[in-house]
């Protein structure tokens, strides 16, 4: 695996590569990387040349107690990466914002409701980082986990309105036995933590099996609320059902696609989840 820590020399490399005709899958991560990861670099292995970019985006942080609490485990990434990856782009701080970008991208309400009603600035944090990283590697396709739903769905049509020539590939949720969606984030948690964080897809499951009995959605949301309730350790913020174009839905009437999407805390960390009730994919 190569690794690149410069614009420049990764931006000299991958031009001598497409000039050969060779295809770039990118796969764009903040590092702490788990088995989650794992399956959208063997996703993007569709691609001739697989580079992953491992970056800690302070501007998608609007706490910066979170952004120092972010895990940093370069050693043990690089060796996850090594039998898998082409090659790494680990660019500094000072590399990827020589100055503090004035540009700011505002999705209007895809971007206002779920995340970016509790971490405001976040979705112009992660568009920013997103187009640069798509401007320096310029890859033919990008891999996204779908756990981050809000934020795959900004990034396909952000790509769609700026008419960005990249293929954007969502990734379905790796989960631990328990349930738990693999997220970096579970590292900062005790093994009880994670069994209470377990409780969060419970809770999207019952859902699920809700509105399949047909259950409206204003009762299957109390319901599930109660349930996160009855958790000791579990801080709920919210629980929400979305589509596609991450539109709050009350009902199901006429929607194809409706996820449920659920944030909360355990131990002080931060976590998110979500679960397809109707997908026409
Ligand atoms: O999902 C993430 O890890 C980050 O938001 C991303 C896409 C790498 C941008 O920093």
């Amino acid at each position: 695996m190569l690794i690149y820590n410069n614009v420049s020399e990764i931006r000299a490399y991958l031009t001598r590569l497409k000039r050969e005709g060779k295809s770039v899958g990118l796969v764009p991560t903040m590092g702490a990387l788990h088995d989650g990861h794992m399956t959208l670099i063997d996703k993007a292995r569709q691609s001739d040349i697989v580079v992953v970019s491992l970056f800690v985006n302070p501007l998608q942080f609007n706490k910066s107690e979170d952004l120092d609490k972010y895990p940093r485990q370069l050693e043990s990434d690089i060796a996850m990466l090594e039998p898998k990856c082409d090659v790494l782009f680990a660019p500094s701080e000072s590399d990827m914002y020589d100055t503090v970008p004035v540009v700011s991208l505002d999705f209007k309400e895809m971007g206002s409701v779920l995340e970016g009603a509790f971490r405001p600035g976040h979705f112009n944090g992660v568009g920013v980082v997103v187009s640069k990283l798509f401007n320096i590697i310029q890859p033919d396709s990008a891999y996204f986990g779908l756990k981050d739903l809000q934020q795959y769905l900004i990034i396909k049509q952000m790509v769609k309105d700026l008419s960005v020539p990249i293929e954007i590939v969502g990734c379905p949720i790796a989960r631990e036995k328990s349930g738990l969606a693999m997220s970096s984030r579970n590292l900062r948690l005790s093994e009880t933590g994670k069994k209470t964080a377990a409780n969060l897809f419970t809770g999207l499951s019952m859902a699920k099996n809700l509105v399949e009995k047909n259950r409206p959605l204003s009762e299957t949301k109390s319901e599930v609320l109660g349930f996160y309730k009855s958790v000791e350790g579990l801080e709920i913020e919210y629980l929400e059902f979305v589509d596609n174009k991450l539109t709050i839905q009350s009902t199901l009437d006429d929607c194809h696609n409706v996820a449920v999407c659920v944030a909360g805390y355990v131990e002080g960390v931060r976590l998110i989840d979500n679960l397809y009730l109707r997908s026409e994919n």
